[in-house]
C-alpha cells in the first residue's frame, strides 16, 4: 500500500535533537532492500555505495559557502564555493563500504581512519587502529559507520577526534537505534547523526532490531564460517 508520507521515516520527530532521519523516498526504499535478508553480498556493497551519497547530501545542506565571481564562456556572474576543509573519518571495518562513494561526493576530502570492534562480551568497543597525525588540519570532520548500536563506537571515536583537534563532527550512518542515539546525545550533543533510518530497539545482544544484521559480514562476506 502507498505510504504517501514523504518524511514517515522520520520516527518520533523532535525526540532526538541531534538526529536526522532521511525521510527521502530514495534512501528509503534503498534501506528496506539493504535490511532484507535475501540481499547478497554484492548488491549490498552496491545499495550501501548508493546510499552514502544521499546521505552525505543531507548531512552538508549546512556547509557554509564562500560568493564568489567567476566567469561562464558568456559574462562574468555570481557563484559560490566550499572552502571548508573536510576529513572523512571510517571506522574498520564496516566504515569502508561508504569512503569510494563519500570521495566520490567529496573529492578533496582527506580520509582518516580509525579501527575499532564491539567486544562480543562487554559490547564495548575496542580500538585497534589509529595512525591520525598530530593535529587534525580539517573545519569538519565526518564519521562513516554504518551502524549506530550503543554507540559506544561513535562516541569513543568522538572523543578521539576531539582529543586530536576536530571542532565540527558529524556522524554519517545508515541505521541507528535509539540507545545510540541517547548516548551521543549525552556524550556529544554537539554531534550531528544522519541515518538512513533509526530502527526500534536493541536486541540483549545489542544487536539493532529490525535492523540488518551484521554490516561488516554483509559488507564483506564474511560470517558463514
Ligand atoms: C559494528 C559497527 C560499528 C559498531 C556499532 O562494528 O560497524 O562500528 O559495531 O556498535 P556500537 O554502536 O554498539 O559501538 P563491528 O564491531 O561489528 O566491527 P566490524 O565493522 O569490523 O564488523
Amino acid at each position: 500500500m502507498s505510504d504517501r508520507t514523504p518524511a514517515a521515516a522520520t520516527a518520533a520527530p523532535g525526540t532526538f535533537p541531534n538526529l536526522h532521519v532521511s525521510g527521502h523516498p530514495l534512501v528509503r526504499h534503498k534501506v528496506t532492500l539493504l535490511s532484507d535478508e535475501r540481499t547478497d553480498t554484492k548488491l549490498f556493497r552496491e545499495l550501501v555505495r548508493e546510499l552514502t551519497p544521499l546521505l552525505l547530501y543531507e548531512a552538508t545542506a549546512d556547509l557554509p559557502t564562500t560568493a564568489i565571481r567567476y566567469r561562464t564562456p558568456l559574462e562574468e556572474t555570481d557563484g559560490a564555493q566550499i572552502d571548508v576543509r573536510i576529513g572523512l573519518v571510517p571506522i574498520l571495518r564496516a566504515g569502508l563500504g561508504l569512503v569510494e562513494a563519500a570521495i566520490d561526493a567529496l573529492p578533496r576530502a582527506e580520509v582518516w581512519h580509525l579501527g575499532m570492534y564491539r567486544d562480543e562480551a562487554t559490547h564495548r568497543p575496542v580500538s585497534y587502529y589509529n595512525r591520525l597525525p598530530e593535529r587534525c588540519p580539517d573545519d569538519l570532520v565526518i564519521v562513516l559507520d554504518p551502524m549506530l548500536a550503543t554507540g559506544g563506537s561513535a562516541s569513543d571515536a568522538a572523543t578521539v577526534l576531539k582529543d586530536w583537534g576536530a571542532q565540527w563532527i558529524k556522524f554519517v550512518g545508515i541505521k541507528a537505534a535509539p540507545e545510540g542515539v541517547a548516548l551521543m546525545a549525552s556524550d556529544h550533543p554537539d554531534v550531528q547523526l544522519y541515518a538512513a533510518s533509526l530502527d526500534r530497539e536493541l536486541d540483549a545482544n545489542r544487536f539493532i532490531r529490525p535492523g540488518l544484521g551484521d554490516a561488516g559480514d554483509r559488507l564483506f562476506g564474511t560470517g558463514q564460517g
